[in-house]
C-alpha cells in the first residue's frame, strides 16, 4: 500500500516533468515582439536568443549570484534607463533625459543646452540635487503568497485593499534592516506579482552633454520618424560613499565602482545582426480589448490630438516670432508635442493594421472557445459583454477627465494650473497649521512661481486662455462646466482681459509682491483672485463629477482586464504570453533590420553624418548643424569610429520598446554596447497596442556617434581612457 502510493507519487512527478517539458517544447515564443522578463529569460527566450545569435547565457544577463547585466542598468531619474560604460561610475542615458539637468546649470551665460556641456575633470562635474538612479537588486514571485489571499467572492474593492496590506507585509520584510526600497507589482494585469528590491543612488553628476543642436538634432520635426539624424545622449557619474553605497551629495563621496558595466564595441551594426535592448519599458496595453482601441482611435486621440493642435498652433507661432518665447517655451512645446504626434502614428498604424478588425477576429474565436465548456463560459463567457457594456462609460469619462487636464493643467491654460498650488496654502491658513508650516509653503511657492515666471510669457497665455476655453465649452457638456464659464459664456474675451490684468497669477511681479508681503489676511484676496477662483472651480468639477465615477470604471475595468487576461493566456496555452510593459526592467530582443515604410519606398538600416549635413538649413531651427561638425565631416576626421569614409549616426532594429526605454543599453551577441535606444519609428508607433514586425522599429544612436563627439567633436577624451572598448 505504502509503496504503492510511493509509486503513483514518483509516476506522477515524472509523468508531470514529462507533460512539462512537453509544453515547454510547444510553447511559442516569438522573437522581435515582447518585453520579457530578466528572470524568467532562462525558461522561456535563452534558446530562441542564442538561436538568433545571441552568444552569452541568460545568467549573464540576469543573476542575483554573480555580476550581470542588471548591474550596469538602471532607472534614469523618473522615467528613463541609463548604463554603466565604465568600472568608474560613468553612465550613459540620453540628451532628452538629461535634459532637465542640463537646463537647469543651463544661465546666460553658460548655456550648456546650446553650447553643451563637458566636464574635463572630476573637479568640474555638475551635482544634480534631486537626481537619482535606480538599480534592481532581485526580483521574486510572489504571486502565490497574494493570491492565496484574494478569492472571487470579494468585491473589487475588497481584493484591491487585501493585496495592498500583503504587499506592504511582503516589502517591509524584505526591506527591514536593509538600506534597499521595494514594492510588489501586478504583472499579466494582476494575474501574478512580483517583488521588485531596489537600490537607490543620490549622487548623481552631469559629466557631459552635446550642444542642442546635436543632441536634439531634427528636433520636434524629427521626432518619432526614420531616418533620423540625433545624438541623443549624455553622461553622468555615480558617485558613492566611501564603502561604495548610496549617499546624498557630498564632496568627499567618490565614483561608484559598479559591479558590471559595459564594453563598448566599435565593431559596428549590420543588417541581421541580433540585438538586445535592457531598460525599463512604461507602459503598454497588447491585451486590450477591441473595445479599447475603438475608445483610442475613434473618439479620445482625435480629441485629444485636436486640443493640442491648437495649443501646438499658437505656442509654435509665438516661438517663430520671438527668440526669448522660443527658449521659454522649448521644452513645453517638446512635450505637448511628443504624444501629439505618436497619438497621430498610433491611429495610422493601427488602420494600416486593421488592428480593430484584427482583435475582433481574435475576440470571436475567444468567444467560441469559452462556450464551448461550462466552467469557462461561467469564468470567460460573459467578459467581452460586460467590456462592450462597460466601454461607453468609461470612455466618456476618461475622455472627461483628459479633457479637464488638457485645459486647465498640463501645459494648458498654465495661470490656472499654477493657481492650482495655492490650494494647500490657503487650507493651511483656514486650519490654523503651524507658522512655520505656513511661511515653509510660502517659501515653496516662491521658488515654484519664481521658476514658472521664467518660463512665462502672459500674451501666449491670454491666447491659450481664449481658444481653450472655447475647447471646453465645445466639447464638454455644460453640467461639467465651471459657474465661472456659465457665467460668461459668449464673453469669454472680457472674461480673460480681466482675469489677465487683474490677477496675481499673470504676471512676476503682482506674484513676488504677494508672496513677500504674505500674511494670512492674504488668503481673502487669493480667495478673490480671479485665476484661484478658475481654479478651485475646475478641481470641484473634476472632484465631485468626474473622479468619483471614473475610480468606479476603473475598478470594473481592472477586474475585467484581470480575467480576459487570465482568459487570453488560457486560451493561447501554447504561446508563452509576455506581461505588458509596467516600467520593470525587461529585456526585449530582435535584429537590425530596415523596413518598407510604404508602397516602394525601403529605409535603410543606418543613418550617417551625410544626412545631418543634407538636412543642414539656417532657417529651420531644427536643422541647424554646428560649425565645428562641418568641419569634422568636410576632414572626415572620424577616428576609429568611422566605417569605410563614413560616420554612423543611428540605426533601427526590431526590438519591442516603449516610453521609458529611453537611455537603454541596446547590446550585441557579445553582450556589448552598440547603441542607447532613444525612440521608436513613425509607422509602428501602434507596437503599444498591437506590434507588427514588418513596421515597428526602435531608433537607437549609435554608439560610434558618441565616442566620436566626445573625442573629436568636444575634446573629452579623457573620459574614454575609463570605457573598455573593444574592436
Ligand atoms: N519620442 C521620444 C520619446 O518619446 C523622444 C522625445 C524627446 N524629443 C522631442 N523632440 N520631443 O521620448
Ligand atoms: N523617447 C521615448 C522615451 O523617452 C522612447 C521612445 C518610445 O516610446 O519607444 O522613453
Amino acid at each position: 500500500m505504502e509503496l504503492w502510493i510511493y509509486k503513483s507519487k514518483i509516476m506522477k512527478k515524472l509523468f508531470s516533468s514529462l507533460l512539462l517539458s512537453f509544453l515547454i517544447a510547444l510553447t511559442f515564443v516569438r522573437a522581435d515582439e515582447g518585453m520579457w522578463i530578466p528572470m524568467l529569460l532562462d525558461r522561456f527566450n535563452i534558446d530562441i536568443m542564442q538561436r538568433e545569435g545571441f552568444k552569452l547565457t541568460a545568467e549573464d544577463i540576469y543573476s542575483i549570484n554573480k555580476a550581470s547585466m542588471k548591474d550596469a542598468v538602471m532607472i534614469f531619474g523618473g522615467g528613463c534607463t541609463a548604463e554603466l560604460i565604465s568600472p568608474e561610475g560613468l553612465i550613459i542615458t540620453n540628451h532628452h533625459c538629461g535634459y532637465r539637468s542640463i537646463q537647469r546649470h543651463s544661465t546666460v551665460e553658460h548655456d550648456y543646452l546650446t553650447n553643451g556641456f563637458w566636464a574635463m575633470s572630476r573637479d568640474e562635474e555638475l551635482p544634480n540635487p534631486g537626481l537619482t538612479v535606480t538599480f534592481l537588486v532581485r526580483m521574486e514571485d510572489v504571486s502565490d503568497r497574494i493570491l492565496s489571499k484574494v478569492n472571487d467572492a470579494m468585491s473589487e474593492e475588497e481584493r484591491e485593499k487585501v493585496v495592498r496590506e500583503e504587499s506592504r507585509k511582503i516589502v517591509e520584510e524584505a526591506t527591514k534592516r536593509t538600506i534597499f526600497k521595494a514594492q510588489v507589482k501586478p504583472f499579466y494585469l494582476g494575474n501574478q506579482y512580483f517583488l521588485i528590491i531596489q537600490k537607490v543612488y543620490r549622487d548623481v553628476r552631469l559629466v557631459g552633454a552635446p550642444p542642442s543642436a546635436i543632441g536634439k538634432f531634427g528636433g520636434d520635426t524629427d521626432n518619432w520618424m526614420w531616418p533620423r539624424h540625433t545624438g541623443d545622449f549624455s553622461l553622468f557619474r555615480i558617485y558613492a560613499n566611501k564603502d561604495n553605497e548610496p549617499a546624498e551629495y557630498s564632496p568627499d563621496n567618490r565614483p561608484y565602482h559598479p559591479a558590471y558595466f559595459f564594453p563598448i564595441s566599435l565593431k559596428g551594426v549590420k543588417p541581421g545582426d541580433f540585438t538586445m535592448v535592457f531598460g525599463y519599458p512604461g507602459s503598454t496595453y497588447e491585451y486590450a480589448p477591441s473595445y479599447h482601441l475603438k475608445m483610442l482611435v475613434h473618439d479620445l486621440y482625435p480629441k485629444l490630438i485636436d486640443i493640442r493642435d491648437k495649443k501646438l498652433e499658437i505656442i509654435n507661432a509665438a516661438q517663430e516670432a520671438d527668440p526669448k518665447v522660443r527658449i521659454q517655451y522649448a521644452a513645453k512645446n517638446a512635450s505637448i508635442s511628443n504624444s501629439w504626434k505618436r497619438w497621430i502614428g498610433e491611429i495610422r498604424g493601427l488602420k494600416k493594421l486593421h488592428a480593430i478588425e484584427k482583435k475582433e477576429a481574435f475576440e470571436k474565436r475567444f468567444q467560441a472557445w469559452a462556450d464551448a465548456e461550462p466552467q469557462r463560459k461561467v469564468r470567460y463567457g460573459s467578459i467581452l459583454q460586460e467590456y462592450a457594456a462597460l466601454y461607453p462609460e468609461y470612455g466618456k469619462y476618461d475622455l472627461w477627465s483628459s479633457y479637464l487636464s488638457e485645459v486647465f493643467a498640463r501645459y494648458g491654460i498654465e495661470t490656472v494650473g499654477l493657481a492650482r498650488y495655492f490650494h494647500t496654502l490657503v487650507s493651511m491658513v483656514e486650519e490654523k497649521a503651524p507658522p512655520e508650516k505656513v511661511s515653509d509653503r510660502v517659501m515653496t511657492l516662491k521658488k515654484r512661481t519664481e521658476s514658472f515666471f521664467r518660463d512665462y510669457e502672459p500674451a501666449v497665455d491670454r491666447q491659450l486662455f481664449l481658444a481653450l476655453v472655447k475647447k471646453y465649452e465645445e466639447n464638454m457638456p455644460r453640467e461639467l462646466w465651471p459657474p465661472t464659464l456659465v457665467k460668461w459664456e459668449g464673453k469669454e474675451e472680457k472674461l480673460m482681459e480681466r482675469l489677465y490684468r487683474k490677477s496675481i497669477f499673470t504676471d512676476a511681479d503682482r506674484m513676488k509682491d504677494f508672496l513677500e508681503g504674505f500674511t494670512s489676511a492674504s488668503v481673502k484676496k487669493l480667495k478673490k483672485d480671479p485665476a484661484y477662483r478658475l481654479s478651485e472651480e475646475v478641481a470641484e468639477v473634476y472632484l465631485s463629477r468626474i473622479w468619483p465615477e471614473m475610480q468606479n470604471l476603473e475598478l470594473k475595468k481592472k477586474r475585467l482586464d484581470r480575467i480576459y487576461m487570465a482568459g487570453q493566456m488560457a486560451f493561447r496555452q501554447g504561446e508563452h504570453l509576455y506581461p505588458d510593459a509596467n516600467f520593470t526592467l525587461r529585456v526585449t530582443y530582435g535584429q537590425v533590420k530596415g523596413y518598407e515604410p510604404r508602397d516602394a519606398v525601403y529605409y535603410l538600416h543606418m543613418s550617417t553624418l551625410k544626412g545631418v549635413m543634407e538636412k543642414d538649413n539656417p532657417d529651420i531651427y531644427d536643422y541647424h548643424v554646428p560649425e565645428k561638425l562641418k568641419e569634422l565631416y568636410r576632414n572626415k576626421d572620424f577616428g576609429p569610429y568611422g566605417e569605410n569614409g563614413r560616420m554612423p549616426v543611428c540605426f533601427i532594429a526590431t526590438n519591442h520598446t516603449t516610453g521609458g526605454n529611453s537611455g537603454s543599453p541596446v547590446i550585441n551577441a557579445e553582450g556589448h554596447l552598440i547603441g542607447v535606444n532613444f525612440d521608436r519609428a513613425w509607422e509602428g508607433v501602434m507596437s503599444d497596442l498591437m506590434y507588427n514586425p514588418d513596421q515597428c522599429r526602435n531608433i537607437s544612436l549609435d554608439i560610434r556617434y558618441a565616442l566620436f563627439l566626445i573625442d573629436k567633436y568636444a575634446g573629452a577624451g579623457w573620459l574614454l581612457k575609463e570605457m573598455k572598448l573593444v574592436k
